[in-house]
Formats: structure tokens, sequence, C-alpha cells
């Protein structure tokens, strides 16, 4: 391995070589794809978790690279006969799988699979741990916005690559993986990152993020400290009750209900309308919510294809 490590678990697994290759071959996507890198391998899907965006476009692009497909549903693999995700992961390396894309709700599983496995472990989300795909996705996204035309990254200048772009994260930030990923990738570009949070939801070890800046004023009072604002979904499924009050305190508190001019509005999905983010403002001129969800499949595709390059 050079560029980049056997596996993909978070951020911290790819340095700035390994990333701005990554980002390059997102970037040129359909030259990429062309290519077929991944002609004569087996990818797995192994989704513990629910999943829209990541798996389909782990799927799509698995297969624009020239890849086979495995989709090992949880609901009828024999996991339900008792069978430890370890024993599965064994099986599926014994089948002949290259790679093992994981999705589940516990912290870190991906990682200490990863350490035994010859499978080529990619996190797809884990927990409130990392998401590291999205925080691609999220960097491509921002950096088309500003420059459409850019075709190529250097190691050099990931530094400077999202400079000029205040993004502030509001809501369920304790819980969230997006921001533990999106936020450090975003930092790593020059990005000037914040955070502005419901009481209970923020951050819990405050100086594991140094830099970051933490906002105690509603949002929409904040329009000219904000270029971008990146609402996070209330994790519902990881609480045992309602952190807040009310829906209206939530919304008063944090949620993003209108846009400044030019401010920019990202969100990675699923939402919550009307909670953490109007439904008015979802698709709106200004928003990028689809544009992540486009560059979400060209990121992946960069990624599958660096890995393969870099045996
Ligand atoms: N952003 C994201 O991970 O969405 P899915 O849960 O739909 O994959």
């Amino acid at each position: 391995m050079g560029l980049l490590k056997k596996d993909l678990c978070d951020t911290g697994d790819l340095s700035n070589e390994g990333l701005a290759e990554v980002l390059t071959r997102g970037l040129r996507f359909r030259e990429t794809v062309s290519a077929n890198p991944l002609l004569g391998k087996y990818v797995g899907l192994l989704f513990l978790e629910a999943s829209t965006r990541t798996r389909v476009s782990f799927q799509m692009a698995s297969e624009a690279l020239g890849a086979r497909v495995i989709i090992v549903d949880p609901e009828t693999a024999s996991l339900q006969k008792g069978e430890t995700i370890l024993d599965t992961v064994k099986t599926l390396e014994a089948e002949g799988l290259d790679y093992l894309v994981m999705r589940t709700s516990a912290p870190f599983l991906p990682h200490l699979i990863a350490r035994q496995t010859s499978l080529r472990i990619i996190n797809a989300g884990d927990g409130q741990h990392s998401h590291p795909t999205q925080a691609l996705a999220d960097v491509l996204a921002l950096s088309s916005a500003k420059d459409p035309t850019k075709n190529e990254v250097r190691p050099e200048e990931l530094p400077s690559l999202l400079s000029g772009f205040r993004i502030t994260f509001t809501g369920d930030v304790r819980h969230s993986r997006v921001f533990r990923s999106t936020a450090d990738l975003l930092s790593r570009c020059g990005a000037i990152v914040g955070v502005c949070t419901y009481g209970t939801l923020g951050l819990r070890y405050a100086d594991s993020f140094p830099g970051i800046h933490s906002w105690d004023t509603p949002p929409q009072r904040l329009e000219n400290y904000i270029d971008v604002v990146y609402p996070l979904r209330v994790q519902m499924e990881r609480l045992k009750s309602l952190p807040f009050g009310s829906l209206e305190e939530y919304r008063a508190t944090c949620g993003t209900t209108h846009l400044a001019e030019g401010q920019w509005l990202m969100h990675c999905g699923p939402f919550n309308r009307n909670v953490e983010v109007s439904g008015e403002l979802v698709y709106s001129e200004k928003s990028l919510i689809l544009e992540q969800v486009k560059w979400g499949y060209r990121a992946r595709v960069g990624l599958m294809a660096a890995m393969e390059a870099d045996k």
C-alpha cells in the first residue's frame, strides 16, 4: 500500500496524499469509471443499519467500476441463526470477496473487523463515530460549488481548497458521525468550522475539537458569520427520550428556518423536515443537498478506484 491504507475506517486513515488522490479521481469520475478498474472484483455490501444514499451510491459506484456486487442482507443472512459478524466476514472472505462495505450501529466495529480479515473494509457509517465517505462527498460538493471547473486536487493545496468558507453545523452534534468525519475533512481543507447546538445535543468533549467555534446564538442571527449552514438530523434512533422540551423550542434554538442572502445550505440526509430544517429550504436555490447526493456517488467512485490502484 502506498497512498492509501488497506481499509478506510475513518478520515484519519487518509493521508493528505491519499485524500488528494481520492478527490481527484472523484472529480474525474467519468474518466475513472471508463478505465473499469474493479473488473473481476467482488464488492460485498453489509448494511446492518438502514440506508438509502450510501448503499445505493456504493452499489452504483462498484458496478460502474466493473465490480460484481454481493448484497449481504442481514435479514436473510446466517446472522439470523446466531452467527457473529466476524464469522460472517470470515465466510465472505473465504467465498472470494475483495471489498466489504459495512454500516453498523456499533462504533469502531469496522476497525475491529478490518484487523481480522484480508478483505478491504470500507466504513459506511459506524454508530455515532464516523462516516468517512460522507465527508468525502461533502468536500467534493463544496469544492465543486466553489469552482465547478476544478478537476484536480494536489496534496499541497488541501489546506486552502475550501478556504473562504465558514461552515456551521447545527443541531444534534453529539450523536452525529457525519459531524465527526465531515468537520475533520473540512478543517483539513481550510474551511472554518463552527457548531450551534441545543444544550443536550452539544459536543461532549469540546477540547477534542480544537479550532471549532461553539456559537450560543440561533443560526438565523449569525448570517454575517456563516457562509454554509449544515443542520444535522436529530438521531432519534440513538436516544432513549426526546432530548428537547418541544419542537418549537428546538427550532427556535438551532433550527434552520431561513437562509441569508448568499448563504448555502448543506444536509447529508435523511432530514426531518421542519425539525432541524424548514421544508421549503430543502430544495431551494441555495441548497446543496442533492449536490451532496450526486457527489456521494462520485466520491465512492474516486475512493474505490484509488484503493484498487494502490495495492
Ligand atoms: N447520508 C447518509 O448516510 O444517508 P443514508 O443513511 O441514506 O445512507
